[in-house]
């Protein structure tokens, strides 16, 4: 028993340590994203907490006023009275207002600068921390709540301020009184607290259990305001196979809150009575010392106004600690994330001058992270500057996979690849990345104009409209833009404002601009960059490409492959393995596997 004793209050000692530093660092993240405001807010906080009790004691000064005018005819000091008080309420009111907007501008600001922090943490998140369902919970859970938390933090620190002040501001007065009465005042809130702190927690546990499906839900709706989503969702007829999952989702968590919540209601029902019995006490005994020590009526009113005040101050200060352990248990959260270094890209590392003339695989394996099975075996291969390499292979062989590998994505599990010599583990990513223009098979659709669509092949050259014009040109779809309404300013993807939208095609085309754009790369990765293509596009396409970058290195994923059989060397993958490598007709004549790929590709032209 007494083990258990000791080891919850080390266990409280803990917690409220962590409590203490996640507040600190709190304090430093307003302060640090909204200096201004969170200074204003404290002043004016500690000015209208010194106000409460003083209101309090004009209002009993007044009704002594009102009893002597009573007694003597003599109105004019019970007006100077009331005049002051009216000023005080104007002046109250006033600053709520003030502290109002200061808290509202508060929580904006902080909203940008945590955005801004978020930001730039996931620039530095690893590719492979993105196959973890637990990362996305993370996101989206501070995503949701770091704003609302630390606005939140922010509210309750000021209004421990304002209890605070209040509190020592009515003490003064009441020390006089009686003094035991203030200790009673603090006993008879203990019991809401304690309630309030249990609630709290397990609103969070509920909150954390609850948070996949939550996210889950809104991608399901997602689906249904999606552009992209809306043909297959009527002609397949889906909205009510998927309205059904999200409604059992929400039948569960109803049946679940009524039992939690009706439990909830019943604590705080209790917590609150039992407060109460014991503020009718307090104020009883008021009754009994006025009565004794013979006090005016205008004091006696005085001291019940300062007992609830008191009362109501406690309160909020208890609250304040529940509030402070809610609001941290949730911002916590957001300080794990962004110490969390795991997730990120290795800081630092070797830059490469001259850019890449070797890549180097030397029985490299890799498995995506927890799963079992090898998406790549003992590959061992070489791609050299100035070369034209063809991955090939049917779905799932492993293409995208080593395309990732190449570009520093992902690790190998096992094996090492090298860029010039030089472990790819050792250099710098940003660097690194700057060598390469690549078109994803998956490539993004951004919300841009057709200046931006193309010229983020290059970033750092966004605005030259004039090479993003003939990168349009290169990749043939210059035609199409100049018949759209604002040509290369016009606006892409039709859930946006005058925005236009273009067949999968045409988006194939601008994606591989984007590729025609990044003149300084010196290697280039299309990984099925015209799969939606017609033959003779794709031909032209590949052609150019060719005469731009004859003298860089290219590795090539085409699903056509004829588009590739002038390629210095073709790797065939299968099952994540190398099992054919060498130039078209060399693998066509001595392995069995392209023959059929190429062989069957062909009658389908025919
Ligand atoms: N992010 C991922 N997480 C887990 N498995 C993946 C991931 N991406 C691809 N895979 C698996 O790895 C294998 C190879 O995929 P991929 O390289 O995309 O094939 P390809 O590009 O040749 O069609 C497939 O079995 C695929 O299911
Ligand atoms: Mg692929």
């Amino acid at each position: 028993m007494l083990a258990k004793i000791k080891r919850e209050s080390k266990k409280g000692k803990e917690s409220l340590s962590k409590l203490i530093h996640i507040m600190v660092k709190t304090y430093i993240l307003i302060w640090d994203g909204s200096k201004k405001y969170m200074f204003l807010s404290f002043a004016f906080t500690i000015f209208s907490g010194i106000l409460v009790p003083v209101t309090s004691i004009i209002w009993g000064r007044f009704i002594n006023a009102v009893t002597d005018a009573l007694a003597n005819n003599e109105i004019s000091n019970a007006i100077y009275w009331m005049i002051l008080s009216v000023s005080i309420n104007i002046i109250i009111g006033t600053i709520g207002y003030i502290k109002h907007y200061l808290s509202y501008m508060e929580a904006q600001c902080m909203n940008r600068y945590i955005s801004k922090i978020l930001f730039d943490k996931m620039r530095r998140v690893k590719v492979s921390a993105f196959d973890d369902s637990n990362f996305y919970n993370y996101v989206q859970k501070i995503n949701n709540e770091s704003v609302t938390r630390t606005s939140s933090i922010m509210q309750t620190s000021l209004k421990c301020v304002e209890s605070i002040v209040s509190i020592i501001s009515t003490l003064v007065i009441f020390i006089k009184f009686d003094f035991g009465i203030i200790i009673y005042c603090f006993l008879s809130c203990l019991p809401v607290l304690y309630i309030n702190m249990k609630i709290a927690k397990k609103q969070y546990d509920v909150y954390n259990h609850r948070f996949e499906k939550l996210r889950y839900i809104i991608n399901l709706k997602n689906i249904f305001t999606r552009y992209e989503c809306v043909k297959e969702l009527k002609v397949y007829r889906l909205h009510e196979f998927i309205s059904n999952k999200i409604l059992n989702y929400n039948d569960k968590f109803i049946n679940e809150d009524k039992k939690i919540r009706s439990r909830f209601t019943i604590e705080n029902a209790i917590a609150d009575g039992v407060k109460n019995v014991l503020s009718g006490a307090l104020k009883f005994l008021v009754l009994i010392k006025t009565i004794a020590n013979r006090l005016q009526i205008g004091q006696f009113v005085t001291y019940i106004q300062l007992l609830d005040q008191l009362q109501v101050d406690i309160s909020i200060l208890f609250n304040v600690v529940q509030s402070f352990f809610e609001d941290g248990l949730y911002i916590d959260d957001l300080y794990r994330f962004l110490d969390d270094l795991n997730i990120e890209e290795k800081k630092g590392g070797i830059n490469l001058i001259g850019g890449i003339q070797t890549i180097e695989f030397i029985n490299v394996s890799f498995k995506y992270p927890g799963l079992e099975r090898w998406a790549l075996k003992n590959i061992s291969t070489k791609f050299c500057q100035g070369d034209f390499y063809a991955l090939v292979g049917i779905n799932g062989a492993g293409k995208t996979t080593f395309i990732k590998l190449i570009l520093g994505l992902y690790e190998p599990t096992e094996g090492r690849i090298l860029v010039n010599g030089i472990d790819l583990n050792q250099l710098n990513k940003e660097s690194y990345f700057k060598m390469f223009a690549t078109v994803f098979q998956d490539f993004i659709k951004y919300p841009f104009n057709v200046y931006e669509n193309i010229g983020i092949g290059l970033i750092e050259n966004i605005d030259n409209c004039e090479e993003i014009e003939q990168a349009g040109i290169l990749s043939d779809i210059d035609s199409i833009i100049q018949r759209l309404p604002s040509k290369y300013n016009t606006k892409l993807l039709r859930e946006w404002n005058e925005a236009v939208d273009l067949s999968h095609g045409q988006w194939q085309r601008i994606a591989l601009s984007r590729a025609f754009f990044n003149k300084n790369a010196n290697v280039v990765i299309l990984d099925e960059p015209s799969s939606a293509l017609d033959p003779e596009a794709e031909y032209n396409i590949f052609r150019k490409f060719e005469e731009i970058s004859e003298h860089k290195m290219r590795i090539v994923i085409s699903h056509r492959l004829s588009n590739i059989k002038k390629a210095t060397c073709i790797i065939l993958l299968k099952d994540g393995e190398i099992v054919g490598k060498g130039d078209h007709q060399d693998l066509y004549d001595k392995n069995e596997d392209y023959q059929k790929l190429y062989d069957m590709q062909a009658e389908g032209y025919v």
